[in-house]
């Protein structure tokens, strides 16, 4: 039986498999490759802190997520598809890892915080 999310171990093994995807997808792959493989670990621990402040209260997060995204669609027009693709392979690590109450939690807020990423960004646009 899986369980669920309960440690900044899960969290990692977590991120790790979610970034192993994300490096081989056909439709993100290329701005990943562009912008985080130099510093992959340095970038994995950050991804690992936000989620590690989210689900488990740790209080260790300290950028501006939506901030970095805005400067990233400045560079590759970040596309519906590209979030979806984003949120379908986010829920699928879940899924395949984790079962219980954090996993529904990092489901439903990584879909709010991309719903909100989205319309900042195209609030952004339309009013250049
Ligand atoms: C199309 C969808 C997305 C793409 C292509 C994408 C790509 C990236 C890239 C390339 C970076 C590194 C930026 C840099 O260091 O300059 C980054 C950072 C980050 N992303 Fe995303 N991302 C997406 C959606 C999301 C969503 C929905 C979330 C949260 C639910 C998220 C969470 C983060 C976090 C926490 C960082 C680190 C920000 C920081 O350095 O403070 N991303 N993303």
């Amino acid at each position: 039986m899986k369980t669920d999310i309960s440690s900044r171990k899960d969290i990692d093994f977590l991120i790790k498999t979610f970034y192993d995807k994300l490096l081989q997808d056909d439709l993100l792959q290329h701005i990943f490759r562009q912008t985080i493989l130099p510093d992959l670990e340095a970038h994995l621990k950050t991804i690992a802190d936000f989620w590690d402040s989210i689900l488990l209260d740790a209080d260790i997060y300290r950028g501006n997520v939506t901030e970095k995204h805005i400067a990233l669609d400045k560079k590759f027009t970040l596309s519906k598809n590209e979030f979806d693709r984003w949120l379908l392979l986010w829920k699928q690590t879940i899924d395949a890892l984790f079962s219980g109450e954090k996993s529904e939690m990092a489901k439903f807020r990584a879909q709010s915080i991309a719903d909100i990423m989205q319309y900042k960004i195209e609030y952004l646009r339309s009013n250049k």
